[in-house]
């Protein structure tokens, strides 16, 4: 497995794996081409992505903001998706491991999330000793 930053040419196969893998329980999301496309364009225009490949094809992806707050920089996981057939084999605590390397030496004092709480993902990221946080809850209205 080899790790590297994604260009704008990456969007297309980036796109192929979230829509794969976002598609499944609990998340059930339909995307279409259109606004994967313009949602992982956007992405490139405020951050950035790394990629875990093998010889030929993406097998992990890890979508990254970076924030000005009052207490420093925020670095903020915007996406983080591993091809199902490849889950658990180290690759998305890789990805982590390496966004937290590029972090620590940013001197950014937080890395920060949103995940759905029914998902592996929530258990995935308490492993690798993320916190829920005490203060701050996310709110929303569903407008019919
Ligand atoms: C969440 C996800 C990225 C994890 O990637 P992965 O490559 O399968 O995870 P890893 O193999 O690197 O696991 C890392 C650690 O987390 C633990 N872990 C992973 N899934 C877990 C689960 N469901 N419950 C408990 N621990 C879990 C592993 O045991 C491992 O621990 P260890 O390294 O101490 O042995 C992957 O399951 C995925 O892409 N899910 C679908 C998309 C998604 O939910 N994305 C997050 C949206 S915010």
């Amino acid at each position: 497995m080899k790790i590297r930053k994604a260009t704008k040419k990456d969007i297309p196969e980036m796109g192929n794996l979230i829509k794969k893998e976002f598609a499944k329980s609990p998340y059930k999301e339909k995307w279409s081409k259109t606004s994967l496309n313009k949602t992982l364009k956007d992405f490139f225009n405020s951050g950035y992505a790394i990629l875990a490949t093998d010889s030929k094809n993406i097998i992990g992806l890890i979508i990254l903001k970076e924030q000005e707050y009052c207490d420093g920089k925020w670095m903020v996981i915007e996406e983080l998706v591993v091809d199902g057939k490849f889950q658990g084999r180290g690759i998305g605590r890789k990805l982590i491991e390496e966004i937290e390397n590029i972090s620590k030496k940013g001197k950014f004092s937080q890395i920060y999330l949103s995940t759905h709480k029914g998902s592996k993902a929530f258990q995935f990221y308490k492993r690798l000793g993320y916190k829920e946080s005490k203060k701050t809850v996310f709110m929303r209205k569903i407008l019919k």
